[in-house]
């Protein structure tokens, strides 16, 4: 609705100004007369309608003498609209049928020659004839009837939400002003409101002339509303596009403002290099850096949101640390595996003496990798006592393969966000372990050992097996995803390997997955052989002494190794044997020694007094001591049961850590002694008269079970029948109260401990006949098992047949002597005291 003509209306200068029509002078001005035959005036682009004054250029030689003739007679003068507004020189045809009667009311002459008029519309007319073309055209007219006759109701609705819609209009109209909402307010007139909006609507010329032609006047004014409801639309449209428009790059340009303040603040405050620089090194790195499309895409997204972001900001330094992870991991980086099976052999001997059947099955394995070229091969788990070589193992693979290797202790881990990393929306998130091992690493397959599988733990921050569970499946690992990344890594071509001390604790999901390759103790036998081929040469080694500086004999060895060390394998022999490479190392320092050749009577001086002593001989030398063999955490172990007795009145009393297993085993052997006493041989005063004190010594360390059953029975009947105890000898077993031998756990322990103390002959429930069969017959070279149902069987094979006295008198009490009868009462009370016992 933007038309020039319209400041006409609104002039403030009165002498300019055309009054507005009033209802009045419309209806006069719509019913005058006109001419039969007008000359023609064609309009190019716009059409005139009764009532509307109009402001037109007028340069075709033909339209200036029109204009000069008809404003000389003040006549009026016919107006129509051209079909097409580019034809220069319309002929009849190219103008429409109808048109409008006007004055020229003011003519102005330009100084180019040109004329501009301004006329107003009279009232419509149809062309019948043109009756002249030269030098304009005339032609015959006849006038068209205004159509009053029209709902009063229905016309006034239209009309109110004409004026309604066209104020809208122009005050969504950015270039018309504000005072022509006023003039359209202020037309009374409903017939030049109409043609007085239809003039000025934004629409074809065509479509105005429809407007003009629409004879009925309600039509015509729903017309004009349905124009003026359109163009509001797009006035409404645009406006909307326009302030969007707008708000966006008022948001842009306030953050670009905001952002050069912060950079000048920074730049004030000597913060400005910073981010920039660094992002900048930070894209080169990652330029440089071979990444998995998916990564690298993300990298790139986070080196953007650095360099958006304030480097003091906290924010910062997450994406920082972040995007430095991405950095530093080796996505694609391998190490290149060097597969020859005959070296591999070679470093495995080199690292490790015996372990033969190990040895074979590791290279077993990489054989398998070899010939698949993949992973896909259960995870191997060594599983064994502590210091028999499990992590070392481990190493060795790692170096016969070329292969990094990283050592991961589970020991304790009880958290799954360990395994797999917290979320970055932690305070002080970082990844998990696993991603931490090939950073560390730096390869993609190095190999990655699962330290202590069987040391996991498992609480309410959920489980960190499961999260291993998917770490070692091989259908799953290639895209393992840590919570802190958040990115698929693939660890198909890890090598994983996993160590446990105790195959019962692994969890059984995990074990499972799991091949288990088992690593028991060694015997003295073979630690004399790793002591003297591996563990002195590294001590000297370490301890920056010469091969020729150091030489330690094999007696000096096996005394280190029974005297000073008690356990399944080798680690505190290498330490015991580096304290005294350190000791000569000390004295070849300082010039008092120039090499050492120890024997075994010098161990004492480097090694203070002996700490353990072998001594079931020594200790089975009286009545009441018994071997037995304990399983421990470490391994197993021999344990001694002593008994003695004190005058007293027949009660029984424990000491030295026992657990509640054990005290009631002891009451049960003792019970099954007083009830067997005379198939025994005992005398019953000894129960009577004397008390019975049984003592497990080397015993800082609290023991417990049933296994111990047999031992403390056979100490019993010892002190009661004074027959020693066979010192070649040791046993395990659980008993009933009636006699009978039950089967125990941890055979194999028990077994190699007893090899170890030199015992020749073990007695076992018959019931772990099974256990020993699965024993390697090597490990068992030298040792007798028997097995045994039944207690008297054990009594038979393992008490000496000579007393060392005769029971009667030993036991017996004189008269005089005898505890008073109420004290007897206290007969067979149990009486447990603890005493620590430190050896
Ligand atoms: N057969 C062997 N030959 C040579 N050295 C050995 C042998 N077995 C163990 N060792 C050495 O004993 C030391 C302890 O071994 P390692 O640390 O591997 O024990 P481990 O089985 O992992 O024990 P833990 O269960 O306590 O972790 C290492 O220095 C290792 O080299
Ligand atoms: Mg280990």
């Amino acid at each position: 609705m933007i038309d020039q003509n319209l400041y006409l209306m609104i002039d403030d200068d009165p002498e300019q100004s055309i009054p507005l029509p009033t209802a009045d002078e419309e209806k006069e001005m719509s019913t005058s007369e006109i001419p039969d035959a007008v000359p023609i005036l064609a309009l190019r682009n716009t059409v005139l309608f009764p009532g509307v004054v109009l402001p037109i250029t007028v340069g075709r030689d033909a339209s200036l003498k029109l204009v000069k003739d008809a404003f000389g007679d003040d006549s009026l003068i016919g107006v129509i609209a051209q079909k097409s507004s580019e034809l220069e020189d319309p002929t009849p045809d190219d103008l429409f049928e109808y048109g409008t009667a006007a004055s020229i009311l003011k003519l102005i002459k330009m100084p180019d020659g040109s004329k501009s008029i301004v006329i107003q519309g009279k009232r419509r007319f149809r062309t019948k004839k043109y009756i002249q073309d030269d030098p304009y055209f005339i032609a015959e007219v006849e006038a068209v009837e205004e159509e009053y006759d029209t709902d009063e109701i229905e016309l006034d609705a239209l009309i109110r939400s004409i004026k309604e819609l066209a104020i809208q209009i122009v005050n969504l109209s950015p270039n018309l002003p504000s005072e022509a909402a006023y003039a359209i307010q202020n037309i009374e007139s409903p017939t030049f409101l109409i043609h007085f909006i239809a003039s000025n609507l934004q629409i074809e010329v065509n479509e105005k002339q429809s407007l003009l032609e629409t004879i009925p006047l309600v039509e015509r004014a729903e017309l004009v509303l349905q124009h003026l409801n359109r163009e509001l639309q797009v006035l409404q449209l645009s406006e909307e596009i326009r302030s969007k428009v707008k708000t966006d790059v008022d948001k842009q340009q306030r953050e670009y403002l905001l952002r050069q303040q912060m950079k000048t603040i920074q730049e004030e405050l000597g913060e400005a290099e910073g981010g920039e620089a660094e992002v900048g090194e930070l894209k080169e790195r990652a330029n440089k850096k071979s990444l998995p499309d998916h990564v690298r895409e993300t990298l790139k997204k986070e080196l953007e949101k650095l360099g958006r972001t304030n480097p003091a900001s906290p924010d910062y330094a997450v994406t920082r640390n972040y995007v430095d992870w991405i950095l530093d991991l080796p996505w694609l980086e391998y190490s290149e595996d060097d597969l020859d099976i005959v070296r591999a052999e070679s470093v495995l001997d080199e690292d490790h003496y015996g372990l033969e059947r190990v040895k074979k099955r590791i290279l077993e394995y990489l054989a398998v990798l070899k010939l698949k070229g993949d992973m896909k091969a259960p995870i191997l788990c060594f599983h064994g006592p502590p210091g028999v070589g499990k992590t070392s193992l481990g190493k060795s693979i790692a170096r016969a393969l070329g292969r990094e290797f990283v050592r991961m202790s589970l020991g304790g881990v009880r958290d799954e966000a360990e395994i797999r990393g917290h979320r970055r929306t932690y305070v002080g998130a970082l990844p998990g372990r696993i991603i931490k091992a090939l950073k560390k690493a730096g390869t993609s397959n190095p190999v990655i050992m699962l330290d202590e599988v069987d040391k996991l733990g498992s609480d309410f921050r959920g489980d960190p097996s499961s999260a291993l569970l998917e770490v070692l499946d091989p259908e799953q690992n290639n895209a393992f995803n840590d919570h802190y990344l958040e990115l698929d890594y693939d660890l198909s071509k890890t090598l994983f390997i996993a160590t446990a001390n105790f195959l019962e604790r692994i969890p059984n999901p995990l074990r499972d997955r799991m091949e288990l390759i088992e690593i028991t103790g060694y015997t003295q036998e073979e630690k004399l052989a790793i002591a003297k081929q591996y563990l002195v040469p590294r001590q000297v080694e370490q301890n920056g002494l010469k091969e020729e500086q150091f030489s330690i004999e094999d007696d000096a060895i096996s005394l280190i190794i029974d005297g000073y060390t008690r356990e399944s394998g080798v680690r505190q022999l290498e330490r015991a044997l580096g304290a005294v490479a350190r000791g000569v190392a000390k004295k070849v320092a300082t010039a008092e020694l120039e090499s050492a050749d120890i024997i075994e009577g010098d161990i004492k001086e480097y090694l203070n007094a002996r700490r353990y002593f072998s001594d079931t001989a020594e200790r089975t030398e009286v009545p009441g001591v018994a071997t037995g063999l304990a399983w421990t955490p470490v391994g197993g172990d021999i344990l001694f049961i002593e008994a003695s007795v004190l005058r007293g009145t027949g009660r029984l009393i424990l000491t030295g850590q026992l657990g509640d297993v054990m005290k009631e085993s002891a009451q049960a052997a003792f019970s099954y002694v007083k009830s067997h006493y005379k198939t025994l041989g005992i005398p019953y005063d000894a129960f009577k008269y004397w008390d019975v004190h049984v003592h497990i010594p080397a015993g800082s360390i609290p023991k417990d079970g049933p296994s111990a059953g047999v031992t403390l029975l056979s100490a019993l009947v010892s002190i009661y029948t004074q027959r020693r105890v066979k010192h070649t000898l040791a046993m395990t077993g659980e008993i009933t109260l009636r006699g009978l031998v039950l089967p125990v756990g941890g055979i194999k322990e028990k077994v190699l401990a007893a090899k170890r103390a030199g015992i020749e002959l073990v007695l076992l429930p018959e019931k772990n006949r099974k256990d020993i069969e699965e024993i390697d017959p090597d490990v068992l070279q030298g040792l007798d098992v028997q097995y045994v149902k039944r207690m008297s069987e054990v009594l038979d094979q393992v008490l000496l047949d000579e007393a060392m006295a005769d029971v009667e008198e030993f036991f017996a009490v004189p008269e005089n002597e005898r505890p008073e009868k109420d004290k007897a009462a206290s007969n067979g009370t149990l009486i447990h005291e603890e005493s620590v016992v430190t050896d």
